[in-house]
């Protein structure tokens, strides 16, 4: 059975051109890239290269590139290292729709004595822009906000954002692992201050990450150990991953002058073909600032877990909305954020393409889904007792499905 994999807001397919370039760092070129020793030194020479190609995707110097072990120690990093640069403020804010990289940590932070305002957002999934300024105080260590969202591809203004939180001379961050690769990402032309992006994502192996923290930002290591990204993140290099990450950094910077339409086409008429033929079917976010590979369509009245496993039967591969944790169902934070209600959120699934997806695939999908949704519907109690207003707002503990 063929595989058609739509899933790559959860990760990639490596590139070929990747895996060739990384293979050598295993078995050949292994030295340690801070020994004194030349056999080390040309490896250090590579990482060099590698940043300098990382830079050059999203426009920063290459000193401004710090290595991590992936997105989520990119965004840890960049928010232990603002409080602890700056004790005494004691307020953070992000948004209610952040990856539980950013969501979860802030939390645990808000148990710790801080306070930390989830800023809304709209129905489209929009950021409420004057709320977030006026939540802007003195105390305000940091802004956390990210580029483009994971579950919807709803992209926030961050270039106003950004100018904005800068005028209060607040540490703004962003979370930009959808974003970087998929639209132009640009920090010499925003005042970011920090900025997460993962391997994963584009192409890249997993397990490697970067912060990228503007010339001057105050700072502090999270990982302390030796001198290396000096001094910013302790820990030997993950060198043959860096090598990958830079040429994957390199052929997204060439795919980004060319291959997104047609990925942003395809998706259009993967959502067409859907709505077209699926009664009570949305498109969950922002359809005019969105990442061009990513669509989130609830079908009302079923479940997307069920959704899941038959496609799963027919090899296709996407994701659902909901995150089901120990029996419970609970609909994802940032569906329930954006005010989906529980009919439709339990019944989202998101389909995010890449340059390696055809229109043959996309039909494929657009035939065999279909008829699973009128399948699941039959089986839907819900759906067969007369289905209640859209209005209808069920808590999980009532909702039947
Ligand atoms: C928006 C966002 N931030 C952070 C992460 C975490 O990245 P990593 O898997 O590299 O830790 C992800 C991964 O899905 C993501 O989508």
């Amino acid at each position: 059975m063929k595989t058609i994999y739509v899933d790559n807001n959860a990760t990639t397919k490596v590139d070929p051109l990747v895996v060739d370039a990384m293979l050598p760092f295993f078995s050949e070129q292994y030295g340690n890239p801070s020994s004194m020793h030349d056999f080390g030194g040309k490896v250090a020479q590579h990482i060099q290269e590698a940043r300098e190609k990382i830079a050059a995707l999203i426009h920063a110097s290459p000193e401004e590139i710090v290595f991590t072990s992936c997105g989520t120690e990119s965004d840890s990093t960049a928010i232990w290292a603002t409080i602890s640069s700056f004790p005494n403020k004691k307020h953070i804010i992000t948004s209610r729709v952040e990856h539980p990289a950013v969501k979860n940590l802030v939390e645990h932070l808000g148990k710790k004595g801080y306070r930390v305002t989830f800023v809304p957002v709209d129905r489209q999934g929009n950021l409420d822009l004057d709320a977030l300024y006026g939540q802007l105080s003195d105390d305000t260590a940091l802004v956390s906000v990210m580029w483009a969202n994971n579950e919807t591809g709803v992209i926030f203004p961050i270039d106003e954002i950004a100018r904005a939180i800068k005028e209060r001379g607040i540490v703004f961050h962003t979370d930009a692992v959808q974003a970087v690769g998929k639209i132009p990402v640009d920090v010499s032309r925003h005042p970011i201050d920090m900025l997460s992006l993962s391997g994963h994502k584009i192409h890249g192996p997993k397990g490697i990450g970067v912060l990228y923290i503007k010339k001057g930002t105050k700072f502090s290591p999270f990982l302390i150990g030796g001198h290396q990204e000096k001094g910013r993140r302790g820990g030997t290099e993950n060198v043959a991953s860096i090598i990958g990450l830079g040429k994957a950094a390199e052929l997204a910077a060439d795919h980004l002058k060319s291959d997104w339409q047609k990925v942003a086409d395809l998706r259009d008429r993967l959502e067409a073909g859907l709505l077209r033929s699926v009664p009570q079917s949305i498109v969950n976010g922002n359809s005019d600032a969105r990442l061009p590979n990513t669509t989130s369509i609830s079908f009302e009245y079923i479940e997307g877990e069920s959704i899941l496993l038959m496609l799963n039967e027919l090899g296709i591969c996407a994701s659902s909305g909901s995150a089901c944790t120990s029996g419970s169902l609970e609909p994802s934070h940032v569906l329930r954020a954006m005010g989906v209600p529980f009919t439709a959120a339990h019944g989202s699934i998101r389909f995010s393409l890449s340059q390696y997806n055809t229109k043959e695939e996309i039909d494929y999908i657009t035939e065999k889904l279909p008829p699973i949704i009128e399948r699941l519907r039959q089986l839907s109690p819900f759906w067969n007792q007369g289905k209640p207003a859209e209005s209808s707002m069920l808590t999980g503990a009532e909702c039947p499905i």
